[in-house]
């Protein structure tokens, strides 16, 4: 897997080395009212990253992550992710989190577009999915503005916080983000014909 870079972010892939920085920023404040965030101790957590496959590429299976820092001062701030199923060939889910204190600045949008576009160059992929609760309003806005198409809802999709919850369950094919991202989160541009809901 390689780092990425936009350019306020670096995003670095977790491995064992930064796995432990990973797991600090998984226990920050406001994470989980929206989504399930596995609750490891550290040293499990370190285990599994370490049992991740290490490589990205056409046949690639598993989840990749990205620690995402501040290209500055390199402090972490959150992760996006991105899991290839062996169920589900050809497609993949993106997910994506931030500490609090660093939403509503564009970094969200600016590392999800990295991620995807890492994805759709090292893969085969057709498309990649998404889903989020539909009281996430900030996760419906970044999808949006990253090209996806909402699907459907998908009753009991998820169980967050102990309780089975609906989840809207998105998507985005490899030809649309060609048709809007044309090299940085800057640069997306939804045509006004095709602009989602
Ligand atoms: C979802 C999340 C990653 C979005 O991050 P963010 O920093 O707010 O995203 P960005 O700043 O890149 O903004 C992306 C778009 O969402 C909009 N947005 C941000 N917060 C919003 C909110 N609370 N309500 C509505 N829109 C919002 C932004 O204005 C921007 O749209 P614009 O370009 O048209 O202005 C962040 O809120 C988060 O980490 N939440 C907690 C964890 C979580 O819910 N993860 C996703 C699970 S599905």
């Amino acid at each position: 897997m390689k780092s990425l870079s936009t350019p306020s972010l670096a995003l670095d892939p977790v491995t064992p080395r930064n796995a432990a920085v990973l797991w600090r920023v998984m226990q920050g404040a406001h994470l989980r009212e929206y989504q399930d965030v596995p609750r490891f101790a550290k040293e499990e957590f370190e285990q599994r990253v370490a049992q991740r496959p290490k490589r990205l590429h056409v046949r690639a299976v598993g989840r990749f992550e990205w620690l995402v820092s501040l290209a500055e001062s390199r402090t972490a701030i959150g992760w996006v992710s991105l899991r290839l199923g062996e169920a589900t060939r050809g497609a993949a889910e993106v997910g994506y989190s931030l500490l609090a204190p660093y939403r509503g600045k564009g970094y969200a949008l600016e590392a999800t577009s990295a991620v995807i576009d890492a994805g759709f160059a090292g893969t085969e992929l057709t498309q990649i999915d998404a889903c989020c609760l539909p009281g996430n309003s900030a996760s419906r806005r970044l999808l949006d503005r990253l090209g996806f198409s909402e699907i459907k809802i998908q009753r009991n999709g998820a169980v967050v916080r102990g309780h089975a919850v609906d989840i809207v369950i998105y998507e985005l094919k490899r030809e649309r983000w060609s048709a809007v991202y044309d090299g940085s989160a800057n640069s997306i541009v939804i045509p006004a014909s095709r602009k989602p809901k």
